[in-house]
């Protein structure tokens, strides 16, 4: 029996199409490995948003040829694939950085990895790279989601057609595209019965999700979240990656009716400040962004908010840098994702003059990554004494620990016993840190079921 083994770099949409691979290979009959050792295909689902996210796939490629070298000296051949944003960008690169790789495709290929495999074998040490724009959409080909986690990721919507100055995903993921309503429900209907309490729907820009009902009819994000509201064991609803400009009121009013839509929303603003939005493309200003948020405020008083940052976009001031502080000071983030701005080849933004001094950059990244950590340290602590749903969803550290989320969010860790995992209980917060809560089961009974 053949072994793969799969590491997923980059965001959650990644993590999606790492498993939906898995299922592909098991449908080819190949079984997971515990450790790229015991591998005969190796699989790197790569990154490319930010320069270090794609030099850490080079360098880590690097060290799996030496295992591939290893195993050859045993007797045993590797293949190794390469798939995602990396190929689409730099797929000359890897045939010139990485020639001992067998098979590359890109994110919207890769259910033809079974062809790929096969032509591999046929072409033995000439790369096989396939990086098109497919006509057909790679989830008419995909074998059934398989996943039996009771947290599960559904990708809704693909691609992004809004063209930020500094970003890769329209060129990597290419145009936007939105799954079909029933196809989405069908999935979520299985993933159900396999066991998920939570589905968070994913798209680069999922709050533009406009699919096809059964007649043709196109339709909202909100009217999605509504038919999968209805489905019976279902317990919670999340979706990300939001744009700010999309988040219309019918969408709003759901985090208003549905109680299974989780209280926290990701809605990245990037920057406080006008002019720097305007140079990113963005199609909000910053008062746009607080209105939506005054808006998901009035629909449910209770909703915690989390952000993505770009400290030191070209030309960005003090003052532009002060207004992105003063944006944090006003929405009090419960989490939130910041970076140093990278310079990515061949979007519009690498070409500005006014490029910022790494110096400055990693400045403003500290100042606004401690106010941001202390407003997380803040929403943490105050849930300590408070009980709250969490769902287990995976062993802990310790030995007797399960690990958890909150409706918000907020990793916990409690001493349970094994039988709640995969279960919603009510856990009292005891102690809280700015990365993690810790709880004790309400009451203290231990988990019978
Ligand atoms: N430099 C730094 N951060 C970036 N992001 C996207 N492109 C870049 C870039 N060139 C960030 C944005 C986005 C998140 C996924 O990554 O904040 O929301
Ligand atoms: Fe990139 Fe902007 Fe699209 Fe987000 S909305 S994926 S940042 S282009």
């Amino acid at each position: 029996m053949k072994h793969y083994y799969i590491k997923t770099f980059g965001c959650q949409m990644n993590v999606y199409d790492s498993e939906r691979i898995a299922d592909i290979l098991q449908t080819l009959g190949y079984r997971e490995a515990s450790s790229p050792r015991e591998a005969d295909l190796i699989i790197f689902n790569t990154c490319h948003i930010r320069e270090k996210a794609a030099e850490k796939v080079f360098s880590d490629l690097g060290r799996i040829n030496l295992i591939k070298e290893e195993r050859r000296e045993q007797g045993k051949e590797t293949t190794i694939g390469v798939v995602g944003c990396v190929v689409q960008a730099e797929d000359e690169q890897i045939a010139k950085r990485a020639p001992f790789v067998d098979f590359a495709t890109g994110p919207l290929t890769y259910h033809r990895i079974p062809e790929i495999l096969a032509k591999v074998n046929r072409k033995k040490g000439i790369p096989v790279i396939d990086t098109e724009f497919p006509a057909e959409s790679k989830f008419d080909f995909l074998p059934q989601n398989s996943n039996s986690l009771s947290c599960a990721f559904l990708a809704v919507q693909e691609g992004c057609n809004n063209f930020c100055t500094y970003c890769v995903v329209p060129y990597t993921r290419g145009a936007e595209y939105s799954r079909p309503v029933k196809e989405i429900v069908e999935e979520a209907r299985r993933l159900v019965q396999n066991g998920a309490l939570e589905i968070n729907l994913l798209g680069q820009n999922v709050n533009s999700y406009h699919g096809e009902d059964t007649a043709g009819k196109e339709r909202p994000l909100s009217y999605l979240l509504r038919e999968l509201a209805k489905i019976d064991g279902l317990k919670r609803l999340r979706y990300t990656t939001s744009y700010p400009a999309d988040m219309t009121d019918d969408l709003i009013e759901c985090h208003r009716d549905l109680d299974k839509l989780m209280p926290y929303l990701h809605l990245p603003v990037q920057s406080g400040s006008d002019k720097i939005l305007k140079a990113m493309n963005r199609r909000h200003t910053s008062s746009d962004y607080l209105k939506v948020i005054e808006k998901l405020h009035k629909a449910n008083p209770d909703i915690g908010m989390s952000s993505d940052f770009i400290v030191g976009f070209p030309g960005e001031t003090d003052e532009d840098f002060q207004a992105t502080l003063d944006i944090v000071n006003q929405v009090k983030y419960i989490q939130a994702f910041s970076f140093k701005y990278s310079r990515r080849a061949g979007t519009p933004a690498a070409l500005l003059k006014n490029q910022i001094e790494e110096k400055v950059k990693k400045e403003r990244l500290d100042i606004l990554q401690n106010l941001l950590f202390s407003y997380q340290l803040k929403f943490n602590k105050d849930s300590v004494g408070k009980i709250m749903p969490v769902l287990f969803e995976s062993r802990g550290r310790g030995r007797n620990q399960l690990f958890g989320r909150t409706p918000y969010m907020q990793n916990l860790h409690a001493e349970l016993d094994k039988s709640c995992l995969n279960k919603i209980i009510n856990i009292k917060i005891t102690e809280a840190t700015t990365n993690s809560l810790i709880g004790v089961m309400e009451g203290g009974t231990p988990c019978q079921k």
